[in-house]
């Protein structure tokens, strides 16, 4: 059947810069449905033409050598503009005419995308709905939700709610950009296409985990958004809790989109609650110098842009590995890693120098930007007695040196072929800000934990690695290698 994609907000940043690049992208690869059409709505007063000739010129910048100017005459005959603003009921009767114009009034499947301020969700949705662009009866309708959905627990709940009124659970995709990435994808195959990992994977061969979301860039023009929400809500809820999920998870009895994210939200149902001092005692805060001085961002602000927050999975599997989840902006460098510190030897058997005392093993997947996996173990100094030194195995994602698809690629034509499982289900986000709530209130609060400063360019503040070795452990604050 043939398909429409309405991208609501079509004028900002986000349409040109991933989605518009990632329709494009699946269209010159002929893996869109046959007979797409893209239907861009914002208030600006665009015809189509007009809004064709400023994405050829966005694409072209973003794409690079993926553009041809052939390719992208052939895919631009089939995207359009339709001027509307979410606040004004009776644009929506226009575009809803719009669209049956468009589609020749024959059954069609309907993607709608809602890259607009998130304010707008709840109003968009439920002027959708009076307009009768839900009904389902000749073709699917689908709507995809950026991030963020809500900005605690009681705003998630109710924007929920509003949603459910118009369209379905199985209708509604929340987007998490990094269930896109094929690195984080990869984890599934690297725990369930393998079968010597999934034996070690748990608390009797886990030290600990470590997940680490770096950034290298600082808040820049966003000082008023991110002041608002601080790593916490920005990072934590969702792509951190995404990769701890996927990590933690058991095996699904099959893979498809319902089983998947049965078994990621019982990781989030089995976070251990923070009670009393575990909300000082297991996260440092941070915040880099210099963020005070950005745009949007208040003198005293006392938002974090730095955080490490320690939780524990009391279930079967996980029960006393502690997972720590660390991220910051104004980091050393870009890197967003998974590290599973194995156990050290019960038994030092080749003597108790250092040299002859081996490391434990770790397990370090490189989700971005050196997308790869690499084993560290020991093996033996050659021509020494017994002597041993740590190696390494490095598995590089893709060594021919092209890029990975953008996350966007993929998710947008999951949300236009129905496959629900790489997004957020209500109950899944819901949980998550269960989970961040309380914390997020008691870092707000007079009994808030200190905030360190940090000098950008470093691995956040120095605090954060004592607290790490009062524990006995240490993070693993390496820039990735790019080939
Ligand atoms: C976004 C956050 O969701 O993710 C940004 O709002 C952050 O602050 C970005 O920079 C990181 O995404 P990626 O794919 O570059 O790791």
């Amino acid at each position: 059947m043939s398909h429409t994609m309405v991208i609501f907000g079509a004028s900002g940043d986000l349409t040109s810069r991933k989605l518009i690049p990632a329709l494009y992208r699946q269209f010159q690869r002929g893996r869109l449905p046959k007979n797409s059409r893209i239907v861009g709505v914002a208030r600006s007063p665009y015809t189509s033409e007009q809004w064709r000739e400023q994405l050829a010129e966005s694409t072209a910048k973003f794409v690079k050598n993926d553009f041809n100017p052939e390719t992208w005459a052939a895919f631009a005959a089939q995207v359009y503009y339709q001027p509307g603003d979410i606040s004004v009921e009776a644009d929506f009767p226009k575009l809803a005419a719009f669209l049956e114009q468009i589609e020749e009034s024959k059954p069609t499947d309907r993607t709608y995308y809602l890259s607009t301020m998130p304010q707008l969700y709840a109003t968009a949705i439920e002027q959708m709905g009076k307009a009768g662009l839900n009904d389902d009866t000749v073709g699917h309708r689908r709507v995809v939700i950026e991030k963020p959905f809500g900005t605690d627990l009681a705003t998630a709940q109710s924007l929920n709610e509003s949603i459910h009124k118009t369209f379905r659970e199985d209708q509604i995709y929340r987007i998490d950009h990094y269930l896109g990435k094929e690195t984080v994808q990869n984890i599934l195959v690297l725990r369930f296409g393998n079968t010597i990992f999934e034996p070690i994977w748990n608390r009797n061969y886990v030290d600990h985990v470590q997940i680490t979301v770096a950034e290298e860039v600082q808040v820049g023009r966003r000082g008023g958004y991110y002041d608002q929400s601080g790593v916490l809500r920005d990072m934590f809820q969702n792509h951190l809790f995404q990769l701890m999920m996927v990590t933690a998870m058991e095996a699904p009895v099959r893979y498809t989109g319902e089983f998947v994210r049965d078994e990621k939200v019982k990781v989030l149902q089995a976070v251990r609650p923070y009670h009393g001092s575990d909300f000082s005692e297991n996260g440092v805060r941070g915040q880099y110098q210099g963020y005070l001085d950005e745009e949007g961002v208040p003198d005293n602000s006392p938002t974090e842009t730095f955080a490490a927050l320690k939780f524990y999975i009391d279930n079967w599997r996980w029960r006393g590995v502690p997972f720590y989840l660390r991220s910051g902006k104004g980091m050393s460098c870009r890197t967003t890693q998974i590290v599973i510190q194995f156990r050290e030897p019960p038994h030092l058997l080749f003597g108790e120098q250092k040299s002859y005392r081996p490391e434990a093993n770790r397990l370090v997947i490189q989700i971005q930007p050196a997308e790869g996996v690499q084993l560290y173990f020991q093996s033996k100094v050659p021509d020494s007695d017994m002597r041993m030194r740590l190696s390494e195995l490095d598995f590089r994602f893709d060594s021919s040196g092209r890029e990975l698809p953008d996350a966007y690629q993929r998710l947008l034509l999951d949300a236009m072929l129905g496959d629900p499982g790489l997004f957020a289900r209500s109950d899944e986000v819901e949980q998550a800000w269960r989970i961040m709530d309380p914390i997020i209130a008691a870092w707000r609060s007079p009994a808030a934990p200190q905030l360190f400063q940090y000098e950008a360019g470093m691995w956040g503040p120095g605090e954060c690695s004592e607290w790490m070795s009062k524990q006995g452990r240490s993070w693993f604050d390496i820039c990735p290698v790019m080939l």
